[in-house]
């Protein structure tokens, strides 16, 4: 059986988005229905809206999301109606080369979406990662369901599955932020707060935050910056390094995603440094920097995919720690909001007035 649920849509590049009625299949073997409860907006659906990702117009967007199982196909094992669930998008496939050298977090094979769901007029849509949760049920494959505990609120759970965990393992997994490091963030929206969240959580003794927005970095103070930089009035780069005895910080997280941000994120870094991209460029920015530069600066340039997370190890984790009063993600929610405030949650963020506008359904 067919449900038609109201769903957000994006039907053409640019175009303002639209909650219309979307058609979700019954799951099929390996796939699961999950009723979903919170999604929080996400500046990749923007991105998505924008045509900076792809041209699979119509898509249905939302993709940070907490729900309950409702139904799961004829072959799923450890997974059943009524598990609350967080939605990840990288359900690991366990056979590729990545996860059979035991690092699955960059498994090759998570383009596992279901591609099933349409609109009213059996026009196929695009779900948004592989996810599709503004919606009130997605269609998705059952290993994109993390099992958690429930006791925690679906509007803060949901945020794992994202930004929040985007960020807190940039400077986790990625860049291996340790006891006594100095780190610096430039850009503090949900993802570079997540990410100075993460730094103070793994012990960084100095936490720089970098942003345009004065009203971010206030925020940024919350999650653990002990010192913030506007770059909009000061130079980043010698601002950090003013703050590290004139070295760099040891580990620079860029959560922008433009090349004067990288730029900045490069040589804001003390020498043999490590530099984290987190953010998401668009396809037509370059980066040009001196080769030399990259030589004899020296350290370790990376980029980090959904913080290099497995979602079975590090969701249920995350969620222990903040019902232990360890991770205080309930202050990324900036406002609650229903699937018809979508737009104006988008011109919110984009005013820089909301870290995280979660819907809740
Ligand atoms: N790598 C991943 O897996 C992953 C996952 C989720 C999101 N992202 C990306 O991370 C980025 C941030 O996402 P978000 O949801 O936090 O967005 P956001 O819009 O909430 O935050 C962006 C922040 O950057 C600041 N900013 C803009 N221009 C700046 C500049 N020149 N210098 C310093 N700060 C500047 C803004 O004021 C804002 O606070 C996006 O590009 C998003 O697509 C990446
Ligand atoms: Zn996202």
């Amino acid at each position: 059986m067919a449900h038609e649920v109201k769903g957000v849509i994006a039907s053409a590049k640019g175009a303002p988005v639209s909650v219309t009625t979307v058609v979700v299949p019954d799951p099929g073997p390996g796939e699961a229905l999950v009723a979903i409860q919170a999604c929080g907006v996400c500046h990749t659906d923007l991105h998505y809206r924008e045509g900076g990702i792809g041209d699979d117009f119509p898509y249905l967007l939302g993709h940070e999301a907490a729900g309950v199982v409702e139904a799961v196909g004829p072959d799923v094992t450890g997974l059943s109606a009524g598990d609350f669930v967080i939605l990840n998008w990288r359900a690991v496939c366990g056979q590729c080369r990545a996860c059979l050298r035991g690092r699955p977090w960059y498994c090759f094979n998570t383009h596992n979406a279901i591609q099933k769901m349409t609109l009213a007029d059996g026009t196929p849509l695009s779900p948004a990662l592989g996810i599709g949760a503004f919606a009130e049920k997605t269609l998705v494959a059952a290993g994109q369901c993390t099992k958690v505990n429930p006791a925690i609120k679906p509007e803060v759970a949901g945020l794992l599955g994202c930004g929040v965990m985007a960020g807190l393992g940039a400077a986790l997994n990625t860049a291996g932020v340790t006891r006594g490091d100095s780190v610096a963030v430039i850009g503090c929206g949900g993802v570079g707060d997540a990410a100075v969240l993460g730094a103070s959580l793994a012990g960084a003794r100095k936490i720089i935050a970098v942003d345009v927005d004065d009203r971010k970095l206030g925020w940024a103070r919350q999650f653990g910056a002990t010192d913030t930089v506007n770059s909009a009035s000061a130079d980043p780069v010698e601002a950090i390094r003013g703050l590290t005895d004139g070295n760099g910080a040891d580990v620079v997280i860029e959560a922008v995603g433009r090349p004067e941000t990288y730029r900045q994120a490069f040589y804001a870094r003390d020498l043999a440094g490590t530099v984290v991209l987190v953010g998401v460029p668009t396809p037509q920015m370059q980066l040009e920097l001196p080769l030399l530069d990259v030589f004899g600066r020296g350290g370790t340039l990376k980029s980090s995919w959904y913080g290099d997370c497995l979602p079975t190890r590090d969701f249920p984790m995350l969620v222990d720690l903040h019902l232990q009063g360890r991770l205080p993600l309930e202050k990324f929610v900036s406002e609650t909001i229903a699937l018809d405030d979508i737009e104006e949650a988008f011109a919110k963020m984009q005013r820089g007035e909301v870290l995280r506008s979660v819907v809740v359904l």
